[in-house]
């Protein structure tokens, strides 16, 4: 049987790209869970539009990557750079990135976004239409149009009105905020009437598309159902698909020479500390970072005999570094670890190891594999994918999770793992300290609890579950006129 063809639409490609000449290209991999979720998914045969992460204005840079990009399945939007300071740091990341996850900007940042909206959201709505035409162009009848994410929630609206019969998916990877929150946005309604467009409609928890469903029946007064949105009789099927991780990759990189050999060099610079605890999270307000940093310094504090035992190792990878609000979040960061190091510290070494930069795969697989605590302390996170990487990796060790409630993630690994309030430091110090001690038995009995549900919820169930969702909810719909 033939594969069905998937047209994934997203704004980021699993690949940024860097110019090295005229039509040369250098390509790296793209962080964030969206992109490692999708990558996961193999079982359809699957061409991938998004923005490569460049400004190319001139015609011989535009074909020589889209060429490169080509032979990966790749289809790059490309948009300028008026565009992706409106569109990309400015609506997607100043307004609806916050708001989504319950972050308040300072009230100066605040102002300077409501004057300039107007512009932003036609920015928005201008770089949605350039992805429209893309995925138009390449668009074959009978595939499947699957798009991602707050970028893109014109997107389902333009393509529906090019062509109503469409097989049209969008899907949420951060939080949808409580309507009382996603009331205050100025354009709510067009927003929401623009998703509605799709024909099925997923988030990661239950809450979510529950706090989706009420803005629709509050802000429209539109009727919510058990199934989803219903408009005059027509129905937008609304549910929850939980994402997850590829996680035979993960386990199979941990049998390789590559990833040996870090663990090694690792082992070797770590041997001074009894135990490692670790946090990978893209630099972003919405991981709580500053928060855990306070929380790790109050458990060294309250216990004194940790502090030339134990070693925190951050890795923060920079992100969105355009907008304000994450440059302010990194000095604020730096400030913070340099103060611990300093309080803590001695001749020969820091309590707190931060790298401000990305991980090689390989690299990364070894800290998960050998750390003894992950560290996540998100305020507001869609699902939290790090956290399922670290269960995988740690069949041998069976480390401890420490996970923050508001991370998606809490609602499938909370039973395994130890929940915390990141806003409350002294809890998150005490859970340091039971996490530190725990015994073995325990910590194998919560291990096995994670390790089973990630390995068995994984991105290709998750995407299977999204498709054949949506080719029944087509179905249905054709039965019900
Ligand atoms: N990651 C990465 N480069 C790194 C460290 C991590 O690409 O140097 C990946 C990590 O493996 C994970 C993703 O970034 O798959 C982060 O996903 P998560 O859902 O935890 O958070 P997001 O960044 O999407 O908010
Ligand atoms: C989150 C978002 C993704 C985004 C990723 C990285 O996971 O849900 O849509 O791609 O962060 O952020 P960036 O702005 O670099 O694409």
């Amino acid at each position: 049987r033939e594969k069905q063809r998937l047209l994934v639409v997203a704004n980021r490609l699993p690949v940024s790209a860097t110019r090295k000449g005229e039509s040369s290209w250098a390509l790296e991999l793209s962080a964030g869970g969206l992109v490692s979720a999708l990558l996961g998914v193999r079982q359809f045969e699957t061409r991938w539009i998004g923005w490569p992460g460049v400004n190319v204005q001139d015609d011989k840079g535009q074909k020589s990557l889209s060429s490169a990009l080509e032979e990966k399945g790749f289809i790059p939007v490309f948009l300028d750079e008026e565009t992706v300071d409106q569109y990309y740091n400015g609506y997607c990341n100043n307004v609806l990135w916050p708001l989504f996850h319950y972050i308040g900007l300072q009230q100066e940042d605040r102002l300077a976004a409501t004057r300039s909206l107007q512009s932003q959201f036609s920015a928005y709505k201008r770089a949605n239409r350039l992805f429209a035409e893309v995925v138009l162009s390449q668009y074959q009848d009978g595939d499947v149009v699957w798009c991602h994410d707050y970028h893109l929630m014109f997107l389902p609206k333009f393509l529906k009105e090019a062509n109503s019969r469409m097989k049209l998916g969008w899907f949420l990877h951060t939080p949808f905020p409580s309507s009382e929150i996603y009331r205050t946005l100025p354009l709510r309604s067009e927003l929401l009437k623009a998703v509605l467009t799709a024909d099925l409609i997923g988030f990661h928890t239950y809450d979510y598309a529950r706090h989706f469903v009420s803005a629709c029946t509050r802000i429209l007064g539109l009727e919510g159902t058990p199934e989803g949105v219903e408009d005059q009789g027509k129905l937008t099927r609304v549910a929850a698909f939980p994402i997850g991780i590829d996680s035979e990759r993960f386990i199979k990189a941990l049998e390789t020479d590559m990833v040996r050999s870090h663990i090694q060099k690792l082992r070797g610079r770590f041997a001074g500390r009894k135990q490692v605890m670790l946090g990978v999270d893209r630099l972003d307000m919405i991981k709580g970072i500053p928060q855990k940093l306070l929380a790790f310094e109050k458990f060294l504090e309250e216990s004194p005999e940790w502090q030339d035992k134990v070693l925190l190792v951050q890795i923060a990878v920079p992100t969105r570094t355009d907008v304000h609000e994450y440059q302010r979040l990194t000095s604020q960061v730096h400030e913070i670890v340099g103060r611990i190091n300093g309080r803590f510290g001695t001749l020969g070494t820091v309590p707190i190891h931060h790298l401000d930069r990305s991980l090689e795969f390989h690299e990364l697989c070894a800290l998960y594999a050998i750390t003894d605590v992950l560290l996540v302390t998100s305020l507001r996170d869609g699902m939290n994918l790090v956290s399922y990487e670290y269960v995988a990796c740690q069949n041998t060790k069976k480390g401890v999770l420490i996970l923050s409630e508001f991370a998606g993630a809490a609602q499938s690994l909370g039973a395994g793992a130890i929940l915390i309030n990141p806003w409350n430091i002294s809890e998150v110090a005490a859970s340091i300290e039971d996490a530190l001690t725990m015994k073995e038995v325990e910590r194998k009995e919560r291990h096995r609890h994670n390790f089973m549900h990630v390995t068995t919820h994984t991105a290709q169930v998750w995407a299977d579950t999204f498709v054949s969702e949506l080719n029944d909810t087509i179905v249905e719909a054709e039965l019900r006129t």
